[in-house]
């Protein structure tokens, strides 16, 4: 456990990539992105969001805003003035927070997985109901009925391992601060008309087959956010990194190869 307050990995040297993960998961679903661009000249920081992997929650809800602001403490503690910060699904909700509190300490953004707009009341619901049975059951019930969704078919029946990984990282979180996350998210902010201020270059990537965050959201991202670029990628659901990091990384790659 890392004595500071976020448990991260840090590795490599040169323009820092702060790697911002999903719910309910930790800092461990980046392993591939942190071993690739920290032996291709990039200094990659996979941090554990407050209340899952190794950091604490501090109460019954954490925010987008906290959580961001989190992120920027961290890169205060390890002396990073400005980052690329990539954020997948909830870590992008943070990224948009992120770039709307501290746009002079962003020098690219990734978004995967993602949206913008906030939740409608239905969805609230269904948060707060998922929320009850986290603290209730645990999170077993939410690995067998997310899976499905999570993985492409091809990961499901070709990827035993990567299948492995994200039902262990979701088993594993603690089911208070993966309840606190959930309520952060549910009270999130519409991120939509944030967009078109954007000044940073973007990178939005979807999987083709992402059920959660579809295509659809990524494109009304890439049409609002002016100095971005979409990449959508075959045979993979919501887990992009994870299903199919070889291309990932790539896109990645050539993004951040252009900021230097
Ligand atoms: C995630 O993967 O972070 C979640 O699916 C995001 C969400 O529930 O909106």
């Amino acid at each position: 456990m890392s004595e500071r307050k976020t448990a991260v990995d840090d590795a490599g040297s040169g323009l820092a990539v702060m790697l911002l993960h999903g719910y309910p998961f930790d800092r461990a679903m980046w392993r591939a992105q942190v071993a690739f661009l920290s032996t291709n000249g990039f200094r990659a920081i996979a941090a554990d969001l407050r209340g899952l992997g190794e950091t604490k929650a501090t109460g019954p809800v954490s925010t987008m805003d906290e959580m961001a602001r989190d992120v920027a403490a961290l890169m205060d503690e390890l002396e990073i003035d400005r980052a690329v910060i990539c954020g997948l699904s909830m870590g992008g909700y943070v990224a948009l927070e992120f770039v709307h509190l501290f746009h002079t300490r962003v020098s690219g953004l990734v978004l995967a997985g993602t949206r913008a707009p906030a939740d409608n009341e239905q969805e609230k619901l269904v948060r707060e109901q998922q929320a009850q049975r986290i603290l209730a059951e645990g999170l077993n019930g939410i690995a067998e009925a997310t899976l499905p969704k999570l993985l492409a078919p091809k990961t499901l029946a070709e990827k035993p391992d990567v299948v492995v990984q994200v039902r262990q990282m979701i088993l594993r979180s603690d089911p208070n601060g993966a309840a606190a996350a959930q309520r952060g998210m549910a009270v999130r902010r519409d991120y939509s008309s944030d967009l078109a201020h954007i000044a940073s270059p973007a990178l939005i990537i979807v999987g083709r087959e992402d059920p959660i965050r579809p295509v659809a959201d990524a494109e009304f991202m890439h049409r609002m956010i002016a100095n971005s670029r979409l990449e959508i990628i075959e045979d993979a659901a919501h887990m992009t990194n994870m299903e199919q990091p070889e291309v990932f990384n790539r896109s990645l790659l050539r993004f951040l190869e252009k900021l230097l």
